[in-house]
């Protein structure tokens, strides 16, 4: 399938993004896209860019192929991993300059929370991928996490660049992905977060 980038087939290692894409450019990757659009937006208006998306599900990466070749979109490719495994193998340290998590998967019950994504192991790649003046951007509609990914990358040295609290507008970049379009119209409260790495003298 065109766009499909599988690690140790098409991609031969972290550090093989140049040769996939057929060029060096800013690398913006998101994780757990579902069947939102909004990376294949960004690769639309960034032409300059590339983009990398990340999503487990296979169903997900065919829908998300199909409408990147409709709209002919040369600068976006999908990753079909786990998170963990996209983090841990398929980027080189100050690899990536802008990582989007939009609603990842909440685990709402105490005994479930060790299955959210963002946990101090996510906060080490994600400073490892991210270069100097790289950022993350989360988003989620559960509280409990909103708590959780302050908490976890706040220790891991994490600087956090919104006020705290409910944002009003939709997403920071103009675009509400179908699970903030789904909560707001459930009349949720959506905490939209930025982040950048601290202490990066020296990098
Ligand atoms: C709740 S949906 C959010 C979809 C989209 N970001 C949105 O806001 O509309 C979470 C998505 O993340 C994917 N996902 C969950 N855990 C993942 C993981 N560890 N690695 C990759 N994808 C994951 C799921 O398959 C699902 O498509």
């Amino acid at each position: 399938m065109p766009g499909l980038v599988v690690p140790g087939s098409e991609l031969a290692g972290p550090a093989d993004w140049s040769r996939v894409f057929g060029r060096t450019a800013p690398l913006t990757v998101e994780i757990g896209f579902g069947k939102d659009t909004f990376l294949l937006e960004q690769a639309a208006e960034h032409p300059d860019r590339d983009h990398v998306g990340v999503e487990r599900d296979p169903h997900r990466v065919e829908l998300f192929l199909e409408r990147a070749a409709k709209r002919g979109l040369t600068n976006v490719r999908a990753l079909p991993v786990s998170a963990e495994l996209a983090l841990g193998s398929c980027f080189a340290d100050c690899a990536v300059h802008e990582l989007h998590v939009y609603f990842p998967d909440p685990w709402p019950k105490d005994r479930h929370a060790r299955n959210r994504l963002v946990q101090p192991w996510f906060a080490r790649e994600v400073e490892r991928v991210l270069t100097a003046d790289g950022v993350l951007f989360l988003a989620t509609d559960a509280r409990p996490y909103r708590d959780q990914m302050l908490d976890v990358l706040g220790a891991a040295g994490f600087t956090s660049l919104l006020a705290e609290g409910p944002s009003q507008n939709a997403a920071l970049l103009g675009h509400a992905t179908r699970f903030e379009q789904l909560w707001r119209e459930r009349g949720r409260e959506i905490h939209h977060m930025l982040f950048r790495v601290g202490g990066r003298a020296g990098r």
